[in-house]
């Protein structure tokens, strides 16, 4: 991917594929901001997204989340992104990363690696009874989804986090 290229650039993945921290690297190398679609909703409702999740419910999280992703698409800087796990979810979602012209890369990883990575961090409260039969669920409903929306594939697997950086920016 050439630093003069003129689109945002998007990561999709399951929970645990590494976007939040592959995209804070590649928001440094491209010298753009990083936009996470998870913190952007904290921070417009002003509390955690485990706190929306038993609040209101997924469905009330999903509206939300829609919302973020337009919000980061529409972002007049150019922007690297990071897409929570679920945004492919709507059909919405999914017609607006296509129309905005965006780079989509998807980023693959074996459930062993999702597993391991998804004990860190507690916004996750879908995960919180059986992980790894919750992941392999999500991840046989929501690959043709994610490969619905991808420009690139990436798998993450056996590779360095530097290593995946050099085959995005490639
Ligand atoms: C979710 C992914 C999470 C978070 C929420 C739901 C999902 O974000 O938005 O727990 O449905 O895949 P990450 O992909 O950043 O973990």
């Amino acid at each position: 991917m050439k630093v003069a290229d003129n689109r945002h650039l998007v990561l999709v993945g399951m929970m645990g594929s590494g976007k939040s921290t592959i995209g804070r690297l590649l928001a440094q190398r491209l010298g753009r901001p990083l936009l996470d679609s998870d913190e952007m909703i904290e921070h417009r409702e002003g509390r955690t997204v485990r706190d929306i999740f038993q609040s209101n419910g997924e469905p009330a999280f999903r509206a939300i989340e829609t919302e973020a992703l337009l919000e980061c698409l529409a972002s007049k800087e150019l922007a690297v992104i990071a897409a929570a796990g679920g945004v492919v979810l709507g059909a919405d979602n999914r017609a607006a990363l296509r129309a905005s012209g965006a780079r989509v890369v998807w980023l693959t990883a074996n459930i062993s690696l999702l597993l391991e990575r998804v004990k860190h961090g507690g916004h996750r409260p879908l995960l919180d009874n059986d992980p790894e039969g919750t992941l392999i669920a999500m991840r046989d409903s929501r690959e043709a989804l994610y490969r619905e929306v991808a420009d690139v594939v990436i798998s993450v697997d056996g590779r360095s986090i530097a290593d995946v950086v050099e085959a995005i920016l490639r």
